[in-house]
């Protein structure tokens, strides 16, 4: 990848993350890859906003890209670390060794993790305030504290005489992006739906868990005049920032109140019991213009679960009873939706057992601090009877009329 002029002086070095059997923070797939982005202001003072993770060689990588402009390492004068999770700050070490002379620009709570990640003492550092502005040559540099957005010491930098917000990992997606495609304007239609599908994912991901932080950073940057949007993964928003802005509000409120009018279905079975009622659900739900999203566990990842489920207002599960519990497959998705706080859902479970059940309590006990609101259940022992199907048949038809009614 080549270095590419952003406006100006500012530009955008970025290496893509290609490795199909990587995992993203160690869990997430990327099987369409991911871009990590840094920027670079060259002036009267040589700026670097974010660097990259220390995989891949992407460092010499980003060195041969900012040789480029005939910059080397040790022209930088000055690192601003917007987030200190390693994919942003991994190469800072070898950086900091090779050149002795720049400072970092942080949040307070970033500077112990300078030393605790890459052994840059505190000395180097200046931690900003919210709302400092450094003034260099022809730029201005705005700090914000936007913490938890994603980690505690995360903040953005505004660039003011252009409003250009560097936002880090806020308002990315997931997904490679192509050298010649790099801003909004430049891509398909097509390709604007996948980095919308891949923002969500990312987002529910990586994000969700501080929803409510992400309100308060939204309401922060509404007293900017934003123009421009460099995030530190996927594509530059030049021509339209808001359009990302608004999907971040969005994804932001379904942890508040009713999200889509969509249903995730997530369910499992031993022996096929609890499958046989799974066309019934399908039925059910398309009959009443409800879309439903259906995976099963284990073999369907979580990654996608959790985006399907933070889009969606309703959230049903089928699994059958194991040891008196449910299905212990289930039982981790359950905990996994509760820790990324997926939260104010319509929910309905239905499963099969042997000799006892069990899995509803064990259910309703794990999720007693979930947020959602258990609209209905049923049980059978063995092979679902005609009885069975047309006693789910008809809870269906009331959690289809409560979840309508919700996410009006
Ligand atoms: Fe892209 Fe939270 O790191």
């Amino acid at each position: 990848m080549k270095i590419k002029k952003v406006i100006d002086d500012i530009y955008r070095f970025s290496v893509n993350i290609e490795d199909k059997s990587y995992l993203f923070e160690g869990i997430w797939p990327i099987p369409d890859g991911i871009s990590i982005n840094g920027y670079l202001i060259k002036g009267e003072k040589n700026i670097l906003i974010d660097l990259t993770q220390n995989i891949f060689d992407f460092p010499t990588e980003i060195t041969q890209q900012m040789e480029g402009l005939t910059l080397g390492i040790k022209d930088i004068d000055i690192i601003v670390l917007n987030h200190m999770e390693p994919d942003h700050s991994g190469w800072l070490r070898e950086f900091c060794k090779e050149n002795q002379k720049a400072v970092v620009y942080c949040t307070k709570k970033a500077i112990p993790l300078l030393q605790a990640f890459a052994g840059v003492p505190a000395e180097r550092a200046i931690a900003i305030t919210d709302g400092m502005v450094i003034e260099t040559g022809d730029y201005e540099l705005q700090f914000f504290d936007t913490p938890n957005i994603h980690w505690p010491e995360t903040m953005m930098t505004y660039e003011r005489k252009r409003g250009i917000l560097f936002s880090c990992d806020a308002f990315g997606s997931y997904g490679s992006i192509d050298e010649d495609a790099i801003f909004d304007d430049q891509i398909s239609q097509e390709k604007h739906q996948f980095y919308e599908t891949e923002a969500l994912r990312y987002y529910a991901n990586i994000v969700a868990t501080f929803s409510t932080f992400v309100l308060k950073g939204l309401e922060k940057l509404k007293g900017l005049e934003i123009k421009m949007i460099c995030p530190a993964h996927g594509i530059i928003w030049r021509d339209n920032p808001a359009v990302i802005i608004d999907q971040y509000d969005r994804y932001a409120k379904y942890s508040k109140g009713p999200a889509e009018r969509e249903v995730t279905v997530v369910w499992s079975s031993m022996y096929g019991n609890t499958k046989q009622v799974l066309h019934l659900v399908i039925e059910v739900l398309r009959k009443r213009g409800i879309p439903l999203h259906v995976f099963q566990v284990p073999g369907d990842d979580i990654g996608y679960i959790l985006a399907s489920a933070w889009k969606s207002s309703g959230l049903i599960f089928g699994m059958p009873t194991y040891e008196y519990k449910m299905f212990p497959p289930m039982a981790h998705t359950i905990d996994e939706l509760m820790v990324k706080k997926v939260t104010n859902k319509k929910v309905f479970r239905f499963g099969s057992f042997g000799w006892s059940g069990g899995a509803q309590r064990d259910f309703e006990i794990k999720t007693e601090k979930s947020g959602w609101d258990i609209i209905g259940h049923h049980e059978w022992q063995g092979a679902p009877t005609d009885k069975d199907q047309e006693t789910m048949r008809k809870a269906l038809e009331t959690y289809c009329d409560i979840l309508i009614d919700f996410s009006k």
